[in-house]
């Protein structure tokens, strides 16, 4: 099985480069070639082949069903196995436990070609790859990773992470679950976390809990639970406006008993696990915006093309040029501040500052990007039959979830006054 991962990114890459060579060698303007930033060419060769394999396998398996799993609230079952075929459930895990064995900046890339094609897509891939499997890889114990780890980053079981509750979200360190011995050397969790991505479908969360509420954030520990524990239930899912085809629900504990074994890291170590898995998730959430406001993009250009008014095409006028110019601006940006953002964390160099600013940035493109779109196709803009409304829809939860904004711009504000406090 871990030998399986890293062969099928690696397979996918070399039918990538193949389809690249065809492309070059006819001549052809192949879709996966057209696109502009196809052309820079600073990045190592194996993350443009990650690259050219996630945007063909989102080009062919998940724009064309995007519009149908949205409308119906699909889970996109068939497409999440075929993610864990190419190694992208588990794209930065060792594979020595079952993952690719990539790096972040690979991860990044994924997650926009993927979310291009798919923002639900896209939003089950990073809630699984980075806060799930992420902080299981770093913090569990060699012993806990062939349960918790090796099935998850192969793709045959999916993860979530349990850290919001219905009276805590941006205050992360509020947690009310609860964890208490249990007599036995283990734990008996009880509480809710709100608002989880994959819910429905994960197969284990990692849950935040409090251990000792005298030591506040210092007294949170993480756990691994399986969510078919006796006790653990699942709320209904959200009806939501967008990232429609991915399950979000609340995650409900009652008496639910976990071993010692399933503590991830040392007790009292949860604040720490969920702010450093959260830097990483923000990378991803980055990732997931850029594709949005990509897929934005290449929607309003299309049809600026195409469309005439006046006599010519509307992208003859310059108050589209203007709204185009300004949307690939915000998305090259943010597209650079996230690549920064993942050499750094691949180099182990602190990033939390350039995260939250790829995060921000990032979201920030997307609203306005897919508003843009939404903008130069007029009233096609307005209905289903064009994916401009639902890049919209999609667009809006990148600034709410893994941080805020409003709490972007506290990481960002707090670690630049701490450098310059020395
Ligand atoms: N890495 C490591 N440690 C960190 C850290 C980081 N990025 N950020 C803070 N810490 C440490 C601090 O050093 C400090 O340690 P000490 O106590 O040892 O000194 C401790 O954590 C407390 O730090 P703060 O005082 O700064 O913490 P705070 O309570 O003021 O909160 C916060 C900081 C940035 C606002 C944080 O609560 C936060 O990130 N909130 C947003 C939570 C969030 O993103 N939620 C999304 C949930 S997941 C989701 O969206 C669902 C889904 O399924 C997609």
């Amino acid at each position: 099985m871990l030998a399986h991962a890293r062969h099928s990114v690696r397979s996918g890459i070399s039918a990538a480069v193949a389809s690249r060579s065809a492309a070059r060698s006819s001549g052809a303007a192949a879709a996966t070639t057209r696109r502009p930033y196809t052309t820079f060419d600073g990045l190592p060769e194996e993350h443009q082949m990650v690259r050219d394999m996630c945007r063909k396998f989102a080009d062919e398996e998940l724009a064309p069903h995007a519009r149908g799993w949205d409308a119906r609230h699909e889970f996109p079952a068939d497409a999440i196995s075929q993610l864990g075929d190419l190694g992208l459930m588990g794209l930065a895990v060792s594979d020595e436990h079952g993952g690719a064995g990539m790096d972040t900046l690979a991860y990044a890339l994924a997650m926009e070609e993927v979310s291009r094609g798919c923002a639900s897509v896209g939003v089950i891939m990073s809630a699984h790859n980075s806060l799930y499997c992420a902080p299981v890889d770093k913090f569990g114990a060699a012993s806990q990773k062939e349960e918790w780890l090796a099935p998850y980053a192969s793709g045959e079981k999916i993860g979530c992470f349990g850290l919001s509750e219905p009276g805590n979200g941006s205050d992360a360190g509020a947690a009310s679950t609860t964890a208490k011995p249990d007599g036995d050397g283990g734990y008996i969790l009880n509480g809710t976390k709100a608002w989880i991505t994959n819910a429905h479908e994960a197969a284990a969360a990692v849950v935040f809990a409090t251990t000792d509420k005298s030591k506040k954030h210092k007294g949170i520990s993480a756990f691994v639970v399986s969510t078919d524990a006796p006790g653990f239930s699942l709320g209904a899912k959200e009806d939501k406006i967008g990232i429609r085809a991915s399950s979000t629900a609340n995650l409900i504990m009652e008496d639910v008993k976990v071993s010692a074994d399933q503590l991830l890291g040392e007790e009292g170590e949860g604040f720490k696990i969920a702010m450093v898995t959260l830097d990483g998730g923000r990378i991803g959430v980055a990732g997931q915006a850029l594709g949005i406001a990509q897929a934005s993009i290449d929607c309003a250009a299309a049809y600026a093309l195409e469309r005439k008014a006046f006599g010519s095409p509307i992208a003859d006028l310059q108050s589209i040029q203007i709204k185009l110019s300004r949307m690939a601006l915000a998305t090259d940006s943010a597209r650079l501040l996230n690549w920064r953002a993942s050499m750094l964390k691949d180099a182990n160099k602190p990033f939390t500052k350039e995260a939250a600013m790829a995060k921000l940035a990032a979201s920030e493109a997307a609203t306005m990007c897919a508003h843009q779109a939404m903008q130069v196709l007029g009233g096609m803009g307005y209905v289903t039959e064009m994916p401009a409304e639902r890049h919209w829809r999609d667009a809006r939860i990148t600034e709410i979830y893994e941080g805020t904004s409003e709490i972007m711009h506290l990481v960002i504000a707090g670690n630049l006054l701490k450098e310059y406090r020395g």
